[in-house]
């Protein structure tokens, strides 16, 4: 009995509290999951940034690197082993049957970035094409997978093309659109002179694209309602357009489309799908609800990621602001029609024929 106890002692309360004064280096370490991570584009600047993210954040020893480029995917692969995670199981292919085996969560940025002077909807065609192939193998080689995020863009539909081609349900299907978010932060942060994490309830909804709604009425700048401030209509369209332009921005500031950014959010999204914090930023989700008025798309939408997958509800805004994001969502379908004519998806009455689930 005696003996039971002072091992009990031992293990519960001294051991973790020299892991606290780091008296020994302890190998391994405390990881959300032992589940497979795979990132798929992953000898780029936005799945190696992933990688070593996810890592840091300690989501999971298990991952595989996967690109189509060797060179670039096994060079991310030595960076990784050179840090020397505690732990870590990291391995590299460039063959899909081996990236997608047992994998139950997926980041993935493989699809082309955009370059100076385009937007994302340019890359429409070839990357809803590197979508769909992405699909059909993930319903070949990881049907069981729990949660994929896909970031390449135009975000909202290559997320679409890769729920269809699945067979996933919407819940494990979310694309990252909460840059937007902290870009619009970032804007009344520098208007009103105040730290980033001051500015709350401000977001943006709709398409990740020139057409997002940007939904700031109810922001709070350390905690004082926005509208106190009496912002003029000119402040206001500034605003909005730094935000839209948010990612054009980072391609003329860095010449190259953003990379850190979208690389910490996506594993903040991976890490709450993986039962870790909820990611509460907007998510582009798959929404079709005849009484919101937003039907067979995907978009951002006022959300939270968790175990169970993404959540959203009602987007609340003024007049002007449901007015955009209307017009977000038109403009979201017209594109979603145009991969349709393209036959990149069926026809929405044939949906279900290719993903049960919807
Ligand atoms: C961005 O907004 C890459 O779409 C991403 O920077």
């Amino acid at each position: 009995m005696f003996y039971n106890t002072t091992k009990i002692m031992i293990f519960c309360i001294f051991v973790p509290l020299l892991k606290k004064t780091g008296i020994f280096i302890d190998n391994d370490m405390d990881f959300l999951t032992n589940e497979k991570l795979t990132i798929v584009g992953a000898g780029g600047m936005i799945g190696s940034n992933m990688a070593q993210s996810a890592l840091m954040l300690g989501l999971t020893p298990n991952i595989c690197l996967y690109d189509v480029y060797e060179p670039g995917v096994r060079g991310v692969a030595a960076e990784i082993d050179h840090c020397a995670f505690p732990g870590a199981n990291v391995t590299w292919t460039t063959d899909p049957a081996v990236a997608y085996k047992d994998a139950k969560y997926i980041l993935s940025s493989g699809g082309a970035p955009r370059k100076e002077g385009m937007t994302r909807e340019d890359l429409l065609k070839g990357n809803c094409k590197i979508a769909e192939d992405f699909g059909e193998d993930v319903r070949k080689y990881c049907p069981d997978v729990k949660h994929i995020v896909v970031i390449f863009n135009p975000a909202d539909l290559t997320g679409l093309v890769v729920l269809l081609h699945s067979g996933l349900k919407p819940e494990q299907v979310t694309t990252l659109a909460a840059l937007d978010t902290t870009r619009l932060q970032e804007a009344l942060a520098a208007e009103f002179g105040v730290l980033q994490y001051k500015v709350t309830d401000a977001y943006t909804y709709g398409g990740h694209g020139e057409s997002m709604a940007v939904f700031a009425s109810n922001a709070k700048i350390d905690g004082k309602p926005i509208s106190e401030f009496n912002l003029s209509e000119e402040k206001w369209a500034a605003i909005r357009k730094t935000t839209v332009s948010g990612g054009s921005n980072i391609i003329k500031l860095r010449g190259r489309s953003s990379f850190q950014s979208p690389a910490y959010n996506a594993v903040k999204m991976i890490e709450a799908a993986m039962g870790g914090r909820k990611f509460v930023l907007p998510s582009g989700c798959y929404v079709n609800s005849p009484e919101l008025g937003y039907e067979h798309v995907m978009m951002a939408m006022p959300s939270f990621i968790d175990a169970d997958g993404v959540h959203f509800t009602k987007p609340v805004g003024t007049k002007k602001e449901m007015g955009d994001l209307t017009a977000s969502y038109e403009h979201l379908c017209r594109m979603r029609d145009e991969i349709i004519e393209l036959g990149i998806i069926p026809a929405i009455a044939d949906w279900s024929k290719m993903n049960p689930n919807l």
